[in-house]
């Protein structure tokens, strides 16, 4: 038996080191069989009764493959179905929740599972192993195989800022599916902020007719400016349910947040009353431009009361047991220039505005009790001393969750160093180079980063990791005008925290799970999502095996090699003024077989002053000695024939410059 386990072990190990199957998030186990299962417009879907809303929802997805949805039958009616996939419940309970098995062999594919969840979850794999567009004939072949999978976290989340900008219904389905068929299961929504209060509640109409609208919002390109149009929008508690139900049904549990104390400029511009109104200067309005803003609510008892007023309507729409209350960046200054609030912290043993925070957390967590709920909020509810049963959520870094998990609070990792997707994840200056709608709040967070993050830190022994329930990306939108952009951040970083979410620590591979990820980008693009480029980190080596040498120091990691990698986002760049005889050459790995037109464009948008090489010629040689002018640069660039047995190239400085030199690239035609 020992032996045969080895011998499957290998056979899986040789198949994925050759190609590895595209699932993301890769799963605990894989085993590779021979032959395949032939799914066709024949297939048919057997499923557990219990288990209609998973048949249903794979039924529709194989239609994109086959052209139809497939029949679907409940497990009792024993009809013959000569090409089937059978989805059942485990009555053994063996396989971990939310966990499945999969087994493909030519006469049939099964999916078994202990609950619902890990059952559409087994549906996800196989659509994964589907090919991302129809095939002419609508028939696939599924490899054979068996999965054992199940997650590493139970909260695989992401969260999407509505307040800052509003996306209409069919854009939040669209992002809900792409969670599920990442097998992510938390939908972190944030609806309310300074700029805009995004949820209907019905006690408080002037919410959504005063809160949901502002006057003006910064324009791409100058974020201290106005675009003077008036923008806003909400969601109807109907569009909620019915946004709930969509995410429900695809194992998504939707985690609303109503920011505060802070965050709270909208409401506060509604409701006068429910601010700091007694401060000398008060003017509440619906925020204009990003950052962090004054408002607060008073910790009065009519506060409290609009509180748990909005939280029962929150809690009629969202079945959630964590409810969020954000709590993040609430300044304190309003609070201590308010005489009720000073007179508050008398009665109450306060001493300064972080006792007040942590008052107001203790009395929301109450609130949220009474209800039957857990309060979860950003690490600043730590401030003044955490309430006894929270969960924080990290986001300045890790430090805040590893304090609450040595407390014995659990914890949701967001730190803001791995997981905000609203950084950039290109150089930022090859971002702006495509326009100014490219521009991101700050930042540069590679997909490998994303990657490389690990949930549970070493500074938490193994029993107060237990407390990690798991990890989030961020989506703020100040900077997402539309959700293509959003789309654009999100993807393919999804992948990526998807995998940190998911899969075992000792399985992560990064280059495995960037070859991985070809193929899962065209399922991003069958679906019509505006996804990124990912980033690949530069690595010092030209295209062909070509060697660069330079008399200039190099800045930072742009390296020579940089100037003849066949990538346009990278480049080499000098580190200092050039001299006159200063060069970059370029030895070919082969010579030239024929005369081949070579281009050298220098100078970027990497530098605010361009960087060009101001005076200087293109030289060719056959033999590194005796060389060849080809042209002058002009404007930056030089562009001339090679004669045929060129073997280097070089760029030559004629005259001292006090601007630093870029290169994009030396490029060769085909000849
Ligand atoms: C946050 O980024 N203010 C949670």
């Amino acid at each position: 038996m020992k032996s045969i386990t080895a011998t499957l072990f290998a056979v899986s190990a040789l198949a994925s080191a050759a190609e590895p199957l595209p699932i993301i998030p890769k799963p605990v186990e894989i085993k590779t069989l021979d032959g395949h299962f032939p799914l066709s417009a024949n297939t048919a879907i057997r499923h557990d009764r219990r288990l209609a809303n998973e048949a249903g929802l794979l039924s529709a997805d194989l239609a994109k493959i086959t052209g139809s949805p497939a029949k679907t039958y409940a497990e009792e009616l024993r009809i013959h179905l000569p090409s089937q996939i059978q989805i059942d419940l485990d009555e053994t309970k063996s396989i971990p929740p939310s966990g499945y098995r999969l087994e493909v062999t030519p006469q049939g594919i099964r999916i078994l599972a202990t609950d619902p969840a890990g059952a559409f979850h087994g549906t996800r794999t196989l659509i994964q192993l589907l090919p991302p567009t129809k095939p002419a004939n609508g028939n696939a072949n599924v490899p054979a195989l068996q999965i054992s999978d199940h997650p590493r976290f139970q909260w695989r989340g992401m969260m999407l800022d509505v307040g800052r900008h509003f996306y209409p219904v069919e854009d939040i389905k669209k992002f809900i599916d792409a969670l599920a068929f990442h097998k992510l299961n938390s939908f972190h929504w944030h609806l309310t902020e300074d700029q805009g209060w995004r949820i209907e509640i019905k006690k408080y109409p002037k919410l959504t007719e005063v809160g949901a609208w502002r006057e003006s919002t910064p324009p791409y390109g100058n974020r201290d400016s106005d675009d003077g149009k008036r923008y806003g929008g909400f969601y109807t508690q109907e569009q909620i349910r019915d946004i709930v139900a969509y995410a429900t049904a695809r194992h998504i549990n939707v985690v609303p947040e109503i920011d505060m104390p802070g965050h709270m400029a909208a409401a506060i511009a509604a409701y006068p009353q429910l601010g700091n109104s007694d401060i000398p200067g008060y003017a509440p309005k619906v925020m204009t431009r990003w950052g962090v803003h004054p408002y607060t609510l008073a910790p009065t008892e009519e506060v409290f009361q609009f509180v748990d007023d909005v939280f029962t309507e929150v809690c009629q729409l969202f079945p959630s047991t964590y409810i969020h209350m954000g709590g993040d960046e609430a300044p304190k200054d309003q609070w201590e220039n308010s005489p009720r609030v000073r007179e508050l912290m008398k009665k109450e043993n306060l001493k300064d505005g972080h006792e007040v925070q942590s008052y107001f957390v203790k009395r929301v967590e109450k609130i949220l009790e009474a209800k039957g709920r857990k309060l979860i909020g950003w690490d600043e509810i730590r401030e003044g001393g955490l309430s006894p049963k929270a969960t924080v959520m990290s986001w300045r870094g890790e430090a805040g969750g590893i304090a609450s998990a040595k407390e014995g609070h659990d914890v949701v990792m967001a730190p803001n160093s791995h997981t905000y997707f609203d950084h950039y994840q290109a150089p930022a200056a090859t971002e702006l180079a495509k326009g100014l709608q490219y521009e991101a709040i700050t930042g540069f967070l590679p997909i490998d980063k994303v990657y490389s993050y690990n949930p549970t830190p070493a500074a938490l022994t193994p029993e107060q990791q237990k407390h990690i329930l798991g990890v989030q990306a961020q989506l703020w939108s100040e900077y997402f005008k539309d959700y293509k952009k959003v789309e654009y951040h999100a993807f393919p970083r999804i992948a990526a925290l998807a995998e940190v979410a998911w899969t075992p620590a000792e399985l992560k591979n990064y280059d495995d799970f960037r070859t991985r990820l070809e193929t899962i980008l065209k399922h991003y693009d069958a679906a019509g999502i505006n996804r990124a480029q990912p980033f690949d980190p530069p690595t010092r080596k030209t295209r062909d095996g070509s060697t660069v040498e330079t008399s200039i120091g190099i800045y930072q990691n742009h390296w020579p090699e940089l100037a003849f990698d066949g990538r346009p986002d990278t480049f080499f760049w000098a580190d200092r003024e050039l001299k006159q005889n200063d060069h970059l050459t370029l030895t070919l790995a082969k010579p030239l077989p024929a005369p081949t037109p070579v281009t050298i464009t220098t100078g970027g948008p990497a530098s605010k002053n361009g960087d060009k090489l101001e005076n200087g010629k293109l030289q060719s040689s056959t033999d590194g000695s005796t060389w060849t002018d080809l042209a002058t640069f002009n404007d930056g660039t030089a562009t001339a024939t090679a004669p045929a047995g060129t073997r280097k190239i070089r760029l030559l400085v004629t005259a001292p410059q006090t601007n630093w030199l870029i290169i994009h690239e030396i490029t060769l035609a085909s000849p």
